[in-house]
């Protein structure tokens, strides 16, 4: 894995545990720490080790919250629109894995910390979450896709609220917005759960498993036509040695053992 300074890694069974490791600044995400990111992603769609990775921010305060100020402060109109843009195309890398990514959100996830949690696949909270876009305390807007993954996700009243107020909110309100997929009492437990559904993924088809990403990436692109993508993805799938390793599987009556080929 690539060398990261601000981030923990650490591949057990299949799972790239990705821990945001400044604490002292609440996992704020600096520019070194975005890099790292995307250099992290460039390597975890070839490496065949990795199966899936799981996000979260070191300690138990906060999984990140926001990009780091000190930064932003000294933007200029110009390099601002590449700081959304560069953000914007990281975050999408995490997006569009074929590998699931799993946010295990622990106390603060704000700014572009709420960000990146909806660029993953998936969203597991501790009770102590709180989420929430607060750029406008600071007379900007969210700039990591924040405007539209929250829009997506929470639907356009709730999303207006939450950005227009700056407001954090709880994490079980979160889970009643469908922002949050499951809340669990502490860190640990949070953790059990989203390795028990990576376990159950781990068991499915690969190829299959990031034909559902595309698929479900196509709903939020505009010119995109999901269906065709679907009828496409669909394709794509019974070309695979899983396809008929699964069908097979099945008529014999035993359980299928997929190669991701
Ligand atoms: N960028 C840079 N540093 C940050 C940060 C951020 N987004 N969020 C927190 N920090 C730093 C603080 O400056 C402080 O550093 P210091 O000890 O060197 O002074 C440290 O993290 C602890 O934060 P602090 O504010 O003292 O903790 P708190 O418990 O009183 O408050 C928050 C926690 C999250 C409510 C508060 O830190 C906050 O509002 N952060 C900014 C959130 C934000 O606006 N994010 C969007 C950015 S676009």
């Amino acid at each position: 894995m690539a060398d990261s300074n601000n981030i923990l890694s650490e591949e057990k069974g299949g799972i790239l545990y990705l821990t945001i490791n400044r604490e002292s600044k609440l996992n704020a995400l600096n520019f070194a720490t975005l890099e790292e990111i995307r250099n992290i992603f460039n390597e975890v769609s070839d490496n065949k080790k990795i199966k899936a990775v799981i996000f979260t921010g070191s300690g138990e305060k906060s999984f990140i919250a926001g990009a780091d100020i000190s930064e932003i402060s000294e933007l200029n109109e110009l390099n601002a629109r590449k700081f959304a843009e560069n953000g914007q195309e990281i975050f999408s890398m995490i997006e569009n894995c074929h590998k699931p990514v799993i946010a295990l959100v622990n106390g603060y996830a704000l700014g572009g910390g709420c960000e990146l949690a909806m660029a993953c696949h998936m969203r597991i909270a501790v009770a102590n979450a709180k989420f929430g876009q607060p750029e406008v305390n600071l007379g900007i807007i969210p700039g990591y896709g924040g405007t539209q993954r929250l829009t997506y996700l929470v639907g356009r009243g709730k999303a207006n609220e939450l950005m227009m107020t700056g407001d954090m909110i709880g994490a079980d309100e979160a889970k009643s917005l469908g922002l949050v997929n499951h809340v669990l009492p502490t860190k640990k437990e949070a953790m059990a759960k989203a390795e028990e559904i990576l376990k159950k993924i781990n068991s499915k088809a690969p190829l299959a498993i990031g034909m559902v990403v595309d698929c479900v990436n196509a709903v939020f692109i505009p010119d995109e036509n999901g269906y065709q993508t679907e009828a496409n993805s669909f394709a794509r799938c019974v070309k695979s040695g899983d396809y008929k390793e699964g069908t097979s599987a099945f008529l014999e009556k035993r359980k299928p053992v997929f190669k991701g080929e």
